[in-house]
């Protein structure tokens, strides 16, 4: 697929396989073209030049009511003007329910979202999250081959977030339907997917599980991009064994097969990280000095300096570190970008 506005490249030759009945994710920074690549899918975007399959059937030029999907936009979309059930029964325009009528169906997905008691409401009588799982039912109420969601949480609030978000991926295992889900919260996207596409710039960096895009970062820019990490920049050592960062020799992953004087950032995940007593067994240590400590709840987030640069850490000790300190973590640990 690729599509461009005026001039600006949205999309550059993204091609992706999504299986059925997965829960697959498009997350990335603002701008790199998530939406345009839903829409693209949808049949909404007129700039998309590619070809787009759903269930072995060419839909390229199909028109979006006639490709079988159900879009969830990122802001409210509902109708202001028509009650909840009126909104939810829009999505059956289009629909032949063989033999159930309007009413029962618009039931049976006021159930499934968890709110059978609102029909008669309107939109704004609805908080947020309610509004939300509206515009799920209706995107549901044809019974689509594929649910689209453009950032459907991104207006609420961290906790309501959180909650949703878990409703979403229980309804989606209920129903089995293949999902494209897209959100620049990383975080959301490895709770919530089968597999993650990881965009920026208009391209796909990584598509893979979350186990594997947060353990073996394809790129730079995927592994700062998805969750915490430090990264140090070198040139690998004469014998080929380390990366020299700083003046320090740090030790390469084995069979990390890097050829000496090459630039190589090794990247280190905070929580693989340990402080003092744990980093004696460790087989790189550095001597390093606390700066700020950040109390998580669970843990300590320790954010150090070592011979001038930032190292973040994790620490569960019961007290935080404090003032010098030694990090140790296992070369294995480390990944090699
Ligand atoms: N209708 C349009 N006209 C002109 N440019 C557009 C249009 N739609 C998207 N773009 C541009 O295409 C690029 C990708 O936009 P897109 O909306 O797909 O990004 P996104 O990843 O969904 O971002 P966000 O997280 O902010 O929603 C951006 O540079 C955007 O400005
Ligand atoms: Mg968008």
């Amino acid at each position: 697929m690729r599509a461009e506005f005026d001039g600006v490249t949205a999309l550059r030759d993204v091609s992706l396989s999504i299986d059925e009945g997965e829960f697959f994710t498009l997350v990335g920074p603002s701008g790199c073209g998530k939406t345009t690549m839903l829409r693209s899918i949808a049949g909404l975007t007129d700039e998309a030049e590619g070809r787009v399959a759903i269930d072995g059937r060419d839909v390229t030029s199909a028109p979006p009511e006639a490709r079988n999907v159900g879009m969830v936009f990122q802001n409210y979309a509902l109708f202001p003007h028509m009650s909840v059930h009126e909104n939810v029964a829009y999505g059956l325009r289009f629909h032949d329910l063989d033999g159930r009528t309007d009413d029962e169906r618009v039931a049976e997905l006021l159930d499934l979202v968890d709110l059978a008691g609102v029909a008669d409401r309107s939109p704004e009588q609805l908080s947020g999250g309610q509004q939300q799982r509206i515009a799920l039912a209706r995107a549901l109420a044809p019974e689509p081959d594929v649910l689209l969601l453009d950032e459907p949480l991104s207006a609420l609030d961290a906790r309501l977030r959180k909650r949703l978000r878990v409703q979403i991926k229980t309804i989606q295992q209920e129903l089995d339907i293949t999902t494209v889900y897209v959100t620049h919260d990383q975080a959301e996207a490895l709770a919530l997917s089968d597999r993650v596409a990881v965009m920026q710039d208009g391209r796909v960096e990584q598509v893979a599980a979350p186990e594997s895009v947060y353990r073996n970062p394809a790129s730079r820019f995927v592994a700062e991009f998805v969750g915490d990490n430090n990264l140090f920049d070198g040139t690998v050592t004469d014998d080929g064994a380390g990366v020299a960062v700083d003046g320090a020799a740090l030790p390469l992953p084995a069979g990390s097969d890097r050829r000496p004087s090459e630039s190589v950032t090794l990247a280190v995940r905070p929580e693989v990280i340990e402080i003092d007593d744990g980093a004696a067994s460790a087989d790189t240590t550095l001597a390093a000095t606390v700066e700020t400590v950040e109390f998580l709840g669970d843990a300590y987030r320790v954010h150090c300096r070592w011979r001038g640069r930032r190292i973040e850490c994790k620490s569960t000790a019961s007290a935080p570190p404090a003032g010098e300190v030694t990090l140790g973590f296992d070369a294995d640990d480390a990944q090699v970008l």
